[in-house]
Parts: structure tokens; C-alpha cells; sequence
């Protein structure tokens, strides 16, 4: 097996793109179809994309000795091949049973290029399938003959739907093994009618197969002569694929980048996600609004009459317009909306939980912005399709919520009111800040209205005249360490001396704070990252006031620390880290709340059931364990008022 495991039509996630092009390149003038086979670890999906690569002659001949060696091996019965082992190829597959990740195969027949997403069907992977389903025209769900409809053929209808594919096959595997018989499979249609109904699947195509014995797979079979549809290359070779149906939308183009070689060209690069384009086409520019007209649309063959969907192409434009990566380049008369905040459904993708709060990069076509979400509205069950109360969404969880982003997202809802999906505009990726890490998958529903009704108020006095009347310059110094490091103590030092030279400050501590304008809010991560928003957004007013703000938290999670720092001018925020060792802190026990800790009564206590990360590079680092809270107030001023 070791050699078919390094055979080329095993691809996995990280070669995807640059083999779908090579691929590409070689069969540029058929159509291809892409699909996803969902089905659990017995259902006979790995022998079924087996066979469809091997009926379709992409297995060379040396790969098939192996095979057949491999299947004796393993004890298959005569020469009949074990699809299965060649599909199986990943190691880790082999040793538990079932397939991790998303495996890319491509194939191709006479009619069409074909691209499998083969993920598993295990329950927790629900990931995986989202990732290979999110770009398929098709999907086949397999049921076991012997088995009928299950749980997991919920699930999988369920997601399938969800990410929008258009056309679902009901491929009824393993017929050989109920002597083909005609009522075990119509029982299965009609059980899978009703729940495709209630999923929201309006049509389906019902196969009778044998992926073993290759029953229905190229050719009709003999064995089922009361089955009259298509066999299943026929129906993959001959279903409509969705750029039809971008092709019929109106024009627009994410721009990926803005091309300019020289002063005399300036071009903007992107692939066409929906219609089709000519020069002289009038176009409007979001988020600016700018209308303009089409120069010339070009590539590197050269300049084109017209451009449509599933393109890559460089446009230019008759007006020097304000353009940038991120910006939508769209028909004239039907541009597609901002907003700042919406509802979506998300698909977390992260061992660790969803943090509502929390700010996430958030990319949608070729826009990045910083995003955070509230609390999920519910969670759906994709066993059962219930609703569940959720305060977060574990990995592999649904939820539907409501986010706000930082600034203005040019989007389409991922299905439109007429059904019409827009994946390149609706669908996003959430992105954790500090690890790079694509935490969520993500489905725009709607903008909520609310976004578009607040708008900022210009004020006439600015921040800088505030700050002048005050001869200063407004700061923030954020103090974080552990309860107990001593951040109040060397922060009201800090302002008494910055009082004491007529500098205009406000402290704003922990302990105070929670007793008024975050009453609301405990300890939980969530509530934390609550607080700090809270807080930040009061000291950015306050620095707006042209104040020196002094603030006191432990504020124990490096995301918020750095979201509060971005939300300041840069260079106003000064972090400030109270080093104080854990032993330290715990044997001062002011409070007595370490002591509750240790013993159980307190829960989520910093440092000893929730976590303090510390800072990687303050701008200030005191150890209080080498210099009292006069020095260390010393030193925080004169690093302040720069002397
Ligand atoms: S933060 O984590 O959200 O930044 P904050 O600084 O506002 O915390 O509040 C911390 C103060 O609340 C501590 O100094 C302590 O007096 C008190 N406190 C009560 N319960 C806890 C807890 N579980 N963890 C940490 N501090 C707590």
C-alpha cells in the first residue's frame, strides 16, 4: 500500500489549488463538475470513488498489480479488486478505520472532469465536510442497502443544504447484498423524501448501485432491470453545474489586487464571481460608490471582447477612481450592499470554543476586517435540526448569530430571497488574530438594519483642541497582572503624581468599575472579554476628552489587550505589566480570594482555574519583587511625560 499512498491522485487540502490548475490546464475544454461523497465509514464510500476512478481509467497498471496483491492480502475473496485500499491510501485512515480530513481526487471521462471531495463521514468532522462541500456542485449521499436512512444521512442532507448544493443524488450502495431488490430501495427513496423535504432539499436523484460490483456506476446493470434512470456517470457527466447560474447574475468582481506596473496602467485583478462583462459596461465600485465605465478587460493573452464568471482577469476602468483590494467591481444598476453588522450561521472549526466578544479577522472575498460575534441565538442540532440554547459553539457545532465588524463589509446574502446563492460573497472565514489559525466557516443572512440607520456625528471642538486646552497628550496606561500583582496600588501612585503636576487624568480600576457600568458582568472568558471591551471603548472616549487615562484589570487575554490597543491613535497605548509571580500574589491574599480559590469556593479565579496570559512585549515591565510601588510609579511617569 505504501506506494499507492504515494500515488498522484491522492491529494489532500494543501496541494488543492495549485493541482486543481495543472488539472485544469489538461482538460481545459470540458466542463467540470465538482461533487462530494458523504457517507459513514461502512457505507462503501471509498470503494465507490475507487471505482469511479478506476471505471474511468485512472488507475495505470501498475497501481492495479499492487491492488490486486493488497486485496488478497487483506482476504477478499478471488481476484475481485478491494476498491477501497485504493482510496484508503492516508495513513492515519488505514489504522483508525476512518478517514480524517478532505482528500481531493480528480478524474475525468469523455463528457466531463470531475473533481471528489472525499471527507469522512464520522460525526466530529463535520468541519471537514463543510470545507469540501463549500465549493461542490453535487453531492453524493450514500446509504447502505442493508441499512436504509440513518442519523448521519440527516446530518449530511442537512450540511449539504446547508453550504448550498444545488443537486443531491441518493445513492442507495451495497444492493449486491439485498439481492437487488426493488422494494428495499423504493422504502429508501420514500423515507429520504420526507426528511430531504423537512432539510429544505426540494429534489433529489435516486441511484440503486453497487460501488463492489460496479451495478449502475458507467453501465445500466442487468441486475436491476427495473431500474430505468441514469446510471451514475451519466447523471454526473449531464447535471447542470452552478456557473451556469453565476453566468446568469448580474456582473461583479472582487478585486484581489490593484495592478500597476508602470504610471500608465493601473488595472484591477480578480476573478469574476458572477455574470459577464464588456467594455463600455457602466460599473459601480463598492464600498466608494464611484461610477465609472469599462476600459478594456485584460489577461495574458491579451485584451478581451468579454469576460463572465469563473474568470481571472485584470480590468480597467475609463475614471480615476478610488479602488482597492476589497473593493467590488459591479454592474452599474445592481451593486451588492454594505453594512457592519449581520446575522450568519457559523460553523466553528476550532478545538478551542467560539468566544463571543472576542474580536476574529473575518475574510469575504478579498475583504479582511476585524470582527466580533455576540453570543449564538441557538445552536442547531444536525441530528434532529432542534434549536438549542447555546452561550458558545463548540468545534464542529452550528449556531446562527449576530456580528459587527469594524468597518463597512461589501456583501450578498450566501442565498438570496429567489434561492440564488452567492458563496463568494456570502461565505467567510473567521481567523484567530494571535494564532493565524481559520477558526469558523460562516454564511451571511441578512444585514441588520440597525447598522445602517447610526451614523457618526462630526463634532466641531476635535479630539486635538481638547487635548490642547489641557497641554497634553492623551494616553492610555493599560496595567494588567495578576489579582493581587499590585496594578491598583502603583496605579493610584501613578495618578497622584500625574495630579500633583497638573496633568488631567481618570483611573479607572477593576474592583470600581464592576460595581457600576459592568454590574452585569462575572468571570467567564466571555465576561472578561466584555469587560475590557467596556473599558476600552470608555478609555478611547476618555483620550478623546484629551485625558491621561490610567486603568487597572487584569485583563488576563492578550486578544482584548491588543483589540483596546487598536482601538487607540498610535502610540497612545502604553501597556504596563505588573509582574508579580503567581506565589507572590497568592501569599499577599489581600482579598482572601486566593485562599477561596484554592479551596473550590471561587471558580474561574485567574492564575488558578482561568488562565493569565502575559504580555509578550510591554511597553513597560515592572517586577515587583525588585522595586517598591513608589519606584515603580516613578518609572511608569517618567516614561510617560518622556523624560
Ligand atoms: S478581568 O479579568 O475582567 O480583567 P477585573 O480586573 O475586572 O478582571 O476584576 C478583577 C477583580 O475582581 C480581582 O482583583 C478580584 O478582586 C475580583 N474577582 C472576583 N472574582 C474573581 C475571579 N474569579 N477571578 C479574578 N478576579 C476576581
Amino acid at each position: 500500500m505504501a506506494d499507492i499512498g504515494k500515488e498522484p491522485v491522492y491529494k489532500t487540502d494543501a496541494l488543492i489549488e495549485e493541482d486543481i490548475e495543472a488539472y485544469l490546464e489538461t482538460h481545459q475544454h470540458k466542463t467540470m463538475l465538482r461533487f462530494i461523497t458523504c457517507g459513514s465509514v461502512d457505507d462503501g464510500k471509498s470503494t465507490l470513488i475507487g471505482r469511479l476512478l478506476y471505471d474511468s481509467k485512472m488507475i495505470f497498471e501498475d497501481q492495479l498489480d499492487a491492488l490486486q496483491s493488497d486485496s488478497k492480502k487483506v482476504g477478499t475473496q478471488g481476484e475481485e479488486i478491494d476498491f477501497a485500499l485504493l482510496v484508503d491510501g492516508l495513513a492515519a485512515e488505514r489504522e483508525q478505520g476512518i478517514t480524517i480530513d478532505v482528500a481531493y481526487r480528480f478524474f475525468t471521462t469523455e463528457k466531463r472532469k470531475f473533481i471528489v471531495a472525499d471527507t469522512p463521514g464520522h460525526e466530529q468532522y463535520t468541519r471537514n465536510m463543510v470545507t469540501g462541500a463549500s465549493t461542490a456542485d453535487l453531492a453524493v449521499i450514500l446509504v447502505d442497502a442493508r441499512k436504509g436512512v440513518l442519523v448521519q444521512t440527516r446530518r449530511h442532507s442537512f450540511l449539504a443544504n446547508l453550504v448550498g448544493i444545488r443537486h443531491v443524488v441518493l445513492a442507495v450502495n451495497k444492493m449486491d447484498l439485498v439481492g437487488y431488490d426493488r422494494s428495499a430501495f423504493l422504502d429508501i427513496v420514500q423515507d429520504y423524501r420526507e426528511f430531504a423535504e423537512e432539510v429544505g432539499i426540494s429534489s433529489f436523484t435516486a441511484i440503486p448501485i453497487s460501488g463492489f460490483k460496479g451495478d449502475n456506476i458507467t453501465a445500466l446493470s442487468p441486475n436491476t432491470p427495473w431500474y430505468t434512470g441514469p446510471t451514475l456517470i451519466d447523471h454526473l457527466e449531464s447535471v447542470e453545474l452552478s456557473a451556469d447560474e453565476d453566468l446568469a447574475k448580474s456582473f461583479r468582481m472582487p478585486v484581489q489586487w490593484v495592478n500597476r506596473p508602470n504610471l500608465d496602467f493601473r488595472g484591477f485583478s480578480g476573478q469574476i464571481t458572477g455574470g459577464t462583462v464588456k467594455p463600455g459596461d457602466p460599473v459601480r465600485i463598492v464600498p466608494s460608490g464611484k461610477a465609472s465605465t469599462v476600459k478594456s478587460i485584460v489577461t495574458f493573452d491579451g485584451e478581451l471582447d468579454e469576460a463572465q464568471a469563473g474568470q481571472s482577469v485584470t480590468i480597467t476602468l475609463e475614471d480615476e477612481v478610488d479602488v482597492s483590494r476589497g473593493s467590488v467591481i459591479a454592474a452599474a444598476d445592481n451593486p451588492p450592499e454594505t453594512a457592519d453588522q449581520f446575522e450568519s450561521t457559523i460553523v466553528w472549526m476550532a478545538d478551542e470554543a467560539m468566544l463571543p466578544g472576542r474580536s476574529y479577522w473575518l475574510k469575504c472575498a478579498a475583504q479582511t476586517v476585524s470582527c466580533s460575534l455576540q453570543p449564538p441565538k441557538y445552536q442547531i442540532d444536525v441530528n434532529t435540526l432542534d434549536h438549542l440554547a447555546a452561550k458558545t459553539l463548540d468545534l464542529n457545532a452550528i449556531g446562527v448569530t449576530e456580528m459587527v465588524t469594524d468597518k463597512p463589509l461589501t456583501f450578498l446574502p450566501y442565498r438570496d430571497d429567489q434561492g440564488r446563492l452567492n458563496k463568494a460573497l456570502g461565505g467567510f472565514i473567521l481567523i484567530d488574530k494571535i494564532t493565524n489559525q481559520t477558526v469558523a466557516a460562516g454564511m451571511i443572512h441578512f444585514a441588520l438594519r440597525r447598522s445602517q440607520n447610526v451614523h457618526w456625528q462630526a463634532m466641531d471642538i476635535t479630539r486635538e483642541a481638547r487635548a490642547d486646552l489641557k497641554n497634553q497628550t492623551p494616553k492610555v496606561l493599560w496595567f494588567t497582572g495578576l489579582s493581587g500583582s499590585g496594578k491598583s496600588t502603583i496605579a493610584n501612585l501613578v495618578e497622584k503624581r500625574l495630579h500633583r503636576m497638573n496633568r488631567h487624568s481618570f483611573l479607572l480600576d477593576g474592583d470600581n468599575v464592576r460595581h457600576g457600568l459592568n454590574k452585569d458582568l462575572g468571570f467567564t472568558d466571555a465576561d472578561r472579554i466584555e469587560n475590557i471591551r467596556r473599558v476600552g471603548e470608555v478609555a478611547r472616549l476618555m483620550t478623546d476628552a484629551g485625558l491621561i487615562v490610567v486603568t487597572a484589570f487584569i485583563s488576563p487575554f492578550r486578544a482584548e489587550r491588543d483589540m483596546v490597543r487598536a482601538m487607540m491613535e498610535d502610540g497612545e497605548f502604553v501597556e504596563v505589566f505588573i509582574d508579580t509571580p503567581l506565589s507572590v500574589a497568592e501569599s499577599r491574599d489581600v482579598k482572601g480570594l486566593y485562599k477561596k480559590a484554592r479551596s473550590g469556593e471561587l471558580k474561574n479565579f485567574t492564575g488558578i482555574d482561568s488562565p493569565y496570559e502575559a504580555p509578550e512585549s510591554p511597553e513597560i515591565r515592572i517586577d515587583t519583587t525588585s522595586m517598591t510601588a513608589e519606584e515603580a510609579a516613578d518609572r511608569i511617569v517618567e516614561h510617560v511625560l518622556g523624560w
